[in-house]
This record gives structure tokens, C-alpha cells and sequence, in this order.
């Protein structure tokens, strides 16, 4: 694993151990390394109106644009199980708004083994911010 994601891994394991998630008790943490150099991370916050619920995706970047981030340069999802936490539709869309097509996605379930993809391999034909300065 690259020193880098070791740092990111271990920054969304540690909020994730911070999810609420009392309804699907799937704690899910995520960790962005932004333009900035620093690292945002967020962990998944469900609500009895379930719909509501928070993404730890949508939470990490909530931090980064908070934090004055602007743009993801990688960013690394934990979650329970043996099976890549790969992030939801939603999600890669989110994503999607701050990262080039490029930028890692890294997916893990800590029992098993991390599995990187590029956001375009998640993400393909997408729809993104420049497609409204046209
Ligand atoms: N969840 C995430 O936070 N990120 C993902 O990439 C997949 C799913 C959360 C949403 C919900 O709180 C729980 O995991 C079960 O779907």
C-alpha cells in the first residue's frame, strides 16, 4: 500500500469508528486528500427518516469544502466486510463534482483487500460541471 493511503486509510478507519448508523449498523468512513494537502474526512450519519441519511462520501466533502478545499485529489472509503465498499450512485456523482476523471477512488472492506479505481472507471459517460459552461 503507498504511504499515502496508509495515512488515508487510517484517517477514514478512525471516523469511521465515529458513524452513526444505528438502523443498517454499516459504519462507513471516508477520507479525502484535497488540493490543499490536507486530509477531510467524514463518516456516514443516518436518520430515523431514512432518506435523510448522510453518506460518509457526502460528509468528508462537506468537511473539505468547509476546511477550504477544493478539489480531490484521492480519496479512500472504509467499511465492514471482506467486499470493496465501492461508493454509492449518489456519491460517485458527488465525487464526481470535485475530482478529475483520473483521481483514485479507493474502495475497501477492512477484512479484505483495498481495491483502486479511477472515478471515469466508476463513473463512465458522466455529467460534470463543465458540461453547464457549454
Ligand atoms: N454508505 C456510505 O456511507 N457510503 C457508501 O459508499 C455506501 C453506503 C452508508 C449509507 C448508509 O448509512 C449505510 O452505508 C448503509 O447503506
Amino acid at each position: 500500500m503507498l504511504p499515502v493511503d496508509q495515512t488515508l486509510f487510517a484517517a477514514a478507519e478512525a471516523i469511521r469508528a465515529k458513524a452513526y448508523a444505528p438502523y443498517s449498523r454499516f459504519h462507513v468512513g471516508a477520507a479525502i486528500l484535497a488540493d490543499d494537502g490536507n486530509i477531510y474526512a467524514g463518516c456516514n450519519i443516518e436518520n430515523a427518516a431514512y432518506p435523510q441519511g448522510n453518506c460518509a462520501e457526502a460528509s468528508a466533502i462537506a468537511a473539505m469544502i468547509a476546511g477550504g478545499g477544493r478539489r480531490i485529489t484521492r480519496i479512500y472509503v472504509t467499511g465492514p466486510g471482506k467486499e470493496p465498499v465501492t461508493p454509492c450512485g449518489g456519491c460517485r456523482q458527488r465525487i464526481r463534482e470535485f475530482a478529475d476523471l483520473d483521481v483514485a477512488v479507493i474502495s475497501h472492506g477492512v477484512e479484505g483487500e483495498p481495491l483502486v479505481s479511477t472515478l471515469g472507471e466508476l463513473l463512465p459517460h458522466s455529467f460534470g460541471p463543465e458540461h453547464l459552461k457549454k
